[in-house]
């Protein structure tokens, strides 16, 4: 019986040390992403409009599709970067918005 709350124990401890990690690890997942983010990652090989033009017309599956193939293409951002990216465009509405004019 003893060795059964000593294994209780060292199991809240185990968990005492790992929440801390995987709240970390999340953070980093929800990346904040922000228009200014957009525009200097997405803008270096066509203007903003290209995006714009197709704001509001795309699934959220879609966008993710664009960012991985601009990645493919030279664009740098990593996994979080890219899931953010197109969370953040497929957010925003259409027309006059934060990233477009
Ligand atoms: C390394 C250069 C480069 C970067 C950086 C880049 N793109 Fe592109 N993008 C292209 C090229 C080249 C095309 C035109 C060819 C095409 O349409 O596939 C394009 C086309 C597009 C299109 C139209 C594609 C379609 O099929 O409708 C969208 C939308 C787009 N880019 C969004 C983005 C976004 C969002 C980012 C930032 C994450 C980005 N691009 C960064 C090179 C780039």
């Amino acid at each position: 019986m003893k060795r059964f709350y000593l294994i209780i124990f060292l199991m809240a401890i185990a968990l005492s040390f790992g929440a801390p990690l995987i709240s970390a690890e999340e953070n980093k997942e929800a990346m904040k992403i922000d228009a200014a983010f957009v525009i200097g990652k997405c803008t270096q090989c066509h203007t903003i409009g290209k995006i714009c033009s197709r704001v509001g017309k795309k699934s959220d599956v879609e966008w993710m599709e664009i960012v991985q193939g601009m990645v493919k293409k030279g664009a740098s951002l990593n996994d979080s970067e890219q899931k953010s990216v197109a969370d953040f465009i497929v957010n925003l509405p259409s027309g006059k918005n934060q990233l477009c004019p």
